[in-house]
């Protein structure tokens, strides 16, 4: 490791838009909030000093809980305050169910990777620094290398064409499967900038769209997302506050889209259509404008560059949907 990546791993998470997603969830003394997206728990410390009574806190990644147990005394309010669960948040609604908790009266989600996640080479989410292609933030089940070195060519091409959005994702796939075997973070990236030319001042590595596709596909993110906001519907009480920051357009359409049905603004649930034709009682409104991070703070911290947050707030309208019989854990 590189006296640079070794600081890197140090350096904390930097909350983004903390202040709005704070402001947003208009926290009361005393209510019960989940942060489906513990991280450094950046989010959960601030929703316990805003006056929280109690924040459940879910991480799917076993290293980001290990962390925040050891922080739970000292400066994240204490034992009871804080409940640190490892597990997906697109389970919220039944792990909140089972241990009596639901319903809450917020819930916050900031998707994505945390920096402690990409600054850490052994992770193998990056391409700026040399390390296992590994990317799984559970760190459990199929792997970067798993995945690459025995898909085919057109599997591969169509994940780094849906989530990387990469206009030449066949070449980037032909240029792969040619390499293989791939091991190592650093080799992809060389395979990647070749098949796609690189040169120094390039604005974006090359490689970027690439790794952010095979990441989001091995971790379902966008399937994790779209079933954690229908787990959010179920938990929240009504008047319950949802707050989302997503960090690229694949997942900024799925909050944008969710709200919009789920508020009645898309056919499915509109009132000005005739009764036969509606769709069910809206479940969200007040759904506020998308907010991005302010000059200030992307002068703190360049990393919320992309950064969007959509808030919404629970009608006492049902659930539109159940959960999945015996979905998995
Ligand atoms: C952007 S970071 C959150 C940072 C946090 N808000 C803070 O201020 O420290 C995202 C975190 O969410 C976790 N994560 C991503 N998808 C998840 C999911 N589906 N369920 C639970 N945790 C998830 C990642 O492991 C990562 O630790």
């Amino acid at each position: 490791m590189t006296a640079a990546s070794s600081n890197a791993v140090q350096a904390p998470h930097v909350p983004v838009l903390i202040d709005e997603v704070i402001a947003s969830l208009s926290i009361q003394s005393g209510e019960t909030h989940v942060d489906g997206t513990f991280g450094a728990g950046g989010y959960s410390r601030a929703l316990l000093g805003a006056g929280a009574g109690r924040v459940i806190a879910f991480d799917r990644d076993p290293q980001a809980i290990e962390q925040g147990r050891s922080l739970v005394p000292d400066s994240l309010g204490g034992e009871g305050r804080l409940i640190l669960i490892h597990d997906r948040f697109s389970n919220m609604d039944s792990v909140l169910e089972e241990r009596g908790y639901a319903p809450v009266d917020g819930v916050a989600l900031d998707i994505g990777v945390s920096s402690m996640q990409l600054d850490q080479p052994e992770r193998g989410f990056s391409f700026m620094s040399d390390g296992p292609l590994d990317m799984r933030m559970s760190q459990a089940g199929m792997s970067a290398a798993d995945f690459l070195n025995n898909a085919d060519e057109a599997e591969i091409a169509r994940v780094i064409k849906d989530y990387g959005e990469e206009p030449r994702a066949r070449a980037v796939a032909r240029a792969i499967v040619a390499a293989r075997p791939l091991t190592r973070t650093s080799e992809l990236a060389a395979v990647v900038r070749k098949a796609l030319g690189h040169h120094k001042g390039m604005k974006t590595d090359p490689s970027t769209r690439t790794f952010q596709a095979i990441r989001i596909h091995l971790n379902a993110e966008l399937d994790e997302l779209e079933t954690g906001l229908r787990a959010a519907e179920r938990v929240l009480r009504p008047g319950g506050r949802l707050a989302v920051v997503t960090f690229h357009s694949l997942e900024d359409r799925i909050v944008k889209q969710f709200l919009k049905t789920r508020s009645g603004a898309t056919p499915g649930g509109s009132r000005h259509l005739p009764e036969m034709k509606r769709g069910p009682r809206p479940s969200f409104g007040h759904v506020a404008k998308p907010v991005s991070p302010g000059e200030a703070e992307l002068e703190r911290n360049p990393r919320a560059r992309s950064a969007r947050l959509r808030t919404a707030v629970r009608t006492d309208a049902p659930a539109w949907d159940q959960p999945k019989a015996g979905a998995e854990r």
